[in-house]
């Protein structure tokens, strides 16, 4: 069937960075269907032919100079324009309008994305109803809706309540481009199409796992935003989570939406709440040097950079395993990892002074995409002295061709109707059940002490310190594959 793709929020940095680009490269190669076609639509007011020309300007910049000549002129005479004013249900009529012009009168699956400002989520999912935009009399119809999906729970709901009232669950897809990294995909495979690390994966043979998003990048042009959100909105009520969720849950019945995302919501159902002591103790937050003199961020502003959480989830699988949650900007590196860390063996043979390392499994989900298995191996002719060697997987030698970008994999499958990889609404509210304790807490008495970073490093040393007086170290390596 023909596919529509309606960005709502055309003129956007996301739209240029991110989906036009995903969508040339789908359609490059020949992974659109036939009849595919664009609809930009925001504010400004402009023919089809003005967004070619500022598509064909900026888009090189975001494909790493890879345009090709002709088959960007293919993708470029796809690509359509309608001037749109959410606030103004009118524009809501001739959107409809221009869709059905250059519909006719084929069925077709047509996506809406709404890559807007997030307070006009409300707005525009109402109207495309209140046109008939929604109504799946002549095709598919779906919206996918970026994030943030509310600042809290309680927002979260509501906006829940607004896009059900226009679109049944089936329909919406809520993104959380983490999950269309092909790294995280292949943790579900690592797990699930392999025998050898099932029988491992769990609290007899698991110490603890790290989950690491550090980057060095800092807030930036960001500061409106950032100053509001901080890092427990910005990145561990979705990315953090979601990471924990593939790395924790168990073996769906089969690999279909609902079925993978009833076992995500059993892993955050099941972490245990904190409470009391806990925000202090089990709770670590920091903010880099030089973070306040950002413009749009207030001069005496709390607002965290960097969050360290220790959580537990109470199931049969994981009783007792700490899972460590770090992310922050400003950070020495960018490098997203999983650190399955194992315990030590029972009873050691070899002198070690006491240090053996247990081993561990490392998934590095960026930059330098792989794996690692790291255990000790006898260095020779040294007696019995022993050292952590490694066994590495690297996407990039393994196989040819660079990684497709998140959103590539992600707008195929809004496109082709497979929720598996995007959050359904009782995950995102349960994520935010989990967090919206943890950012009160930081509004209070029982806040940790706010701790100043300086840029470049991996964060507050007393950080490490934390881990360190649990008998345990953060993995602090990077990137893990060159
Ligand atoms: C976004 C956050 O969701 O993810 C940003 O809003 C962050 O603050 C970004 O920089 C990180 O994404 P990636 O894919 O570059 O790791």
């Amino acid at each position: 069937m023909p596919l529509t793709f309606v960005i709502l929020g055309a003129t956007g940095d996301l739209t240029s960075r991110k989906l036009i680009p995903a969508l040339y490269e789908l359609h490059r190669k020949k992974k659109l269907s036939t009849g595919f076609r664009v609809l930009g639509a925001a504010r400004t007011v402009m023919t089809d032919e003005q967004w070619r020309e500022k598509l064909q300007e900026t888009s090189p910049k975001f494909l790493d100079g890879k345009l090709d000549e002709q088959a960007w002129q293919d993708f470029a005479s796809r690509v359509h324009y309608q001037p749109l004013n959410i606030r103004d249900p009118e524009d809501f009529q001739r959107l409809a309008a221009r869709c059905a012009e250059l519909e006719g009168t084929e069925k077709v699956v047509r996506v809406y994305y709404l890559a807007t400002a997030p307070e006009l989520y409300g707005d525009a999912v109402t109207r495309l109803g209140a046109v008939g935009l929604a109504d799946e009399t002549d095709g598919a119809r779906r919206i996918v809706i970026e994030k943030p999906f509310g600042v809290d729970l309680s927002s979260a709901r509501a906006l829940n309540d607004v896009v059900h009232k226009v679109f049944p669950e089936r329909q919406i897809f809520r993104i959380d481009h983490y999950l269309g990294k092909e790294t995280v995909q292949n943790l579900l495979v690592l797990r699930f199409a392999n025998t050898i690390f099932e029988p491992v994966w769990n609290r007899n043979y698991v110490d603890h796992v790290q989950i690491t998003v550090a980057e060095d990048v800092d807030v930036g042009q960001r500061g409106d935003y950032y100053d509001g959100a901080g890092v427990l909105r910005d990145m561990f009520q979705n990315h953090l989570l979601q990471l924990m969720t593939i790395t924790a849950m168990e073996a769906p019945v089969r690999f279909e939406a609902d079925a993978v995302r009833d076992e995500k919501v059993k892993v955050l159902r099941s972490i245990k709440p904190l409470a009391g002591a806990d925000f202090a103790q089990h709770t670590f937050r920091g903010q880099y040097q030089g973070y306040r003199d950002i413009s749009g961020v207030l001069p005496d502003s709390e607002t965290a950079t960097f969050a360290a959480l220790r959580l537990h989830i109470d199931n049969w699988r994981w009783q007792g395993v700490p899972f460590y949650l770090r992310s922050g900007k400003a950070l020495s590196c960018r490098t997203t990892q999983i650190v399955v860390q194992f315990r030590r063996p029972p009873h050691i043979l070899f002198d070690s002074n006491g240090a053996l390392e247990g081993d561990r499994l490392v998934v590095q989900v960026q930059p330098a995409e792989g794996i690692q298995l790291h255990f000790q191996t006898k260095v020779p002719d040294a007696g019995m002295r022993l050292r952590l060697t490694d066994l590495a997987v690297d996407f990039r030698r393994e196989f040819s061709g660079p990684l497709p970008d998140a959103y590539q994999r992600l707008l195929l499958d809004a496109a082709s109707g497979d929720a598996s990889l995007f959050a359904r609404s009782d995950e995102v509210e349960v994520a935010w059940s989990i967090i919206d304790p943890i950012h009160a807490s930081w509004k209070s008495p029982a806040a940790p002490r706010l701790e100043v970073y300086e840029a470049g490093f991996w964060g507050p040393p007393s950080c490490t310190q934390w881990l360190r007086d649990q008998g345990r170290e953060w993995f602090d390596v990077c990137p893990v594959l060159n």
